[in-house]
C-alpha cells in the first residue's frame, strides 16, 4: 500500500518574507490559488506579524480575503502574538501557526522578546482562541541556532511538552538555517513521535547546506508524514543571520513520488508553477527539478546514436 504524505507549501510566507522587492498582492493571490489547484494539503498563505517587522506581508488581510478557498486545502497563517491572532481570526485562517524560537538569542532577534515572554503570550493566544481554530506551533532553530549553536533536545522537547499540555493540534519542528543532519533528524523524529503520538508533527527544513532532501528522507523513514516545503526553494527568516531557502516543495515531492509515496500533488502542474516563479520574484530560484524536468521527462537521443546502434 502506498503511504500518504502531506505537504504544506510556505512560499507566500517563508518564501516571500526574505525577498528584497515587494511582491504585488495580485501575484500572491494568484500563486496561492495555483498552489490550491496543485493539490497541497495546506498552504501557509501569509503572516500576521507586525508590518514593520515583515513589510512584505503587510497585505495579509487582503490576500486572505481574496484567495479562493478550495475544500480539502487548509489555509494557515503565521501568528506571533495576540494582535496577530485577532487579525488571523478576522481573516478566517483555517489554522493559526504560532511561532517562537527554542533559542533565546534567535527569539530576541526575531520576536524582540525572550522565550518565556513569547511562551506566555502564545499561551494567552491559545486561551483566546479557545478551540475555535486549530493551533499549530512552529518551534524555530530546533536543530541549532546560527548565533548560539547547539540547542539541546531537552530545551526543544521542554517547549514542545508545554505546548502539548495546552492542547495544540500540531507542532512543527523547524531547522531555521539548515543546520540539521539526517542522524540528528532521525533521533528527533523518533523521540517526538514517542512522546507526542497524538499530535500532528511536521518537519520544516531549510536547504542552506544542501542537506534538505537528506533530512526529509531521514524524517519520512522515521515515520513522519507531514512536511513544509517552499515552491522553488525560496525562503528564510530575515532575523536569522545566514538564512536561505526552504527545501524546495517540488524537489521533495518529486523525490517522494519517485520512491512510491502518495503525495496528492499534480506534479506536472507543480513543476510548471515552479518554472513561472522566477518571473514573479525577478530572479532565478534554487529548486532543481523544475529546471531539469522530472525523471519521466526524457531527452531525444543524439542523431549519431541510431547509426551506432545499427553497427552493434
Ligand atoms: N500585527 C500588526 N501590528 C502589530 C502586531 C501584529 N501582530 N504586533 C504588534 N504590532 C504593532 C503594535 O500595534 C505597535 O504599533 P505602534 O508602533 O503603531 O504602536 C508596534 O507593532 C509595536 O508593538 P510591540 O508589541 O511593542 O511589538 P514589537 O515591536 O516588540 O514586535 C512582534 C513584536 C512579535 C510583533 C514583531 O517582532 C514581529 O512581528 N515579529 C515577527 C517576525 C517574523 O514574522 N519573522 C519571520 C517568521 S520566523
Ligand atoms: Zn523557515
Amino acid at each position: 500500500m502506498m503511504k500518504r504524505v502531506y505537504f504544506n507549501d510556505v512560499v507566500t510566507r517563508d518564501g516571500f518574507q526574505i525577498e528584497p522587492n515587494f511582491i504585488p498582492t495580485d501575484d500572491k493571490v494568484k500563486l496561492v490559488d495555483e498552489l490550491s489547484d496543485c493539490g497541497f494539503a495546506k498552504i501557509e498563505v501569509t503572516s500576521f506579524s507586525s508590518p514593520k517587522a515583515i513589510p512584505m506581508l503587510k497585505d495579509a488581510e487582503e490576500v486572505m480575503g481574496r484567495i479562493k478557498r478550495v475544500s480539502g486545502v487548509e489555509y494557515t497563517a503565521l501568528v506571533p502574538n495576540l494582535r496577530g491572532a485577532e487579525r488571523a481570526f478576522e481573516s478566517k485562517a483555517d489554522e493559526f501557526n504560532l511561532v517562537m524560537s527554542t533559542s533565546e538569542t534567535h527569539n530576541l532577534a526575531n520576536l524582540r522578546m525572550g522565550r518565556e515572554k513569547s511562551f506566555a503570550g502564545l499561551a494567552e493566544v491559545i486561551k483566546y482562541v479557545d478551540g475555535r481554530t486549530p493551533i499549530n506551533v512552529s518551534l524555530s532553530t530546533c536543530f541549532g541556532c546560527p548565533m548560539e549553536g547547539e540547542v539541546s533536545r531537552d530545551v526543544v522537547e521542554g517547549f514542545a511538552k508545554r505546548f502539548a499540555d495546552l492542547g495544540v493540534r500540531g507542532l512543527t519542528i523547524c531547522d531555521t538555517t539548515g543546520m540539521a543532519n539526517p542522524e540528528q533528524v532521525k533521533k528527533m523524529c523518533d523521540s517526538f513521535q514517542k512522546q507526542f503520538p497524538s499530535l500532528q508533527l511536521t518537519l520544516h527544513f531549510h536547504n542552506t547546506r544542501g542537506m534538505g532532501l537528506a533530512n526529509i528522507l531521514a524524517a519520512v523513514q522515521s515515520g513522519i508524514i507531514r512536511f513544509d516545503g517552499s515552491l522553488g526553494g525560496l525562503g528564510g527568516c530575515p532575523y536569522a543571520p545566514g538564512a536561505s531557502g526552504n527545501v524546495s516543495s517540488e524537489d521533495a515531492i518529486h523525490m517522494l513520488d519517485a520512491m512510491g509515496y502518495e503525495t496528492g500533488i499534480n506534479i506536472p502542474k507543480l513543476l510548471q508553477l515552479a518554472k513561472e516563479l522566477s518571473q514573479i520574484v525577478g530572479h532565478e530560484v534554487p529548486g532543481q527539478v523544475a529546471k531539469a524536468g522530472s525523471t519521466y521527462t526524457l531527452h531525444p537521443e543524439p542523431s549519431y546514436v541510431e547509426e551506432l546502434r545499427r553497427q552493434q
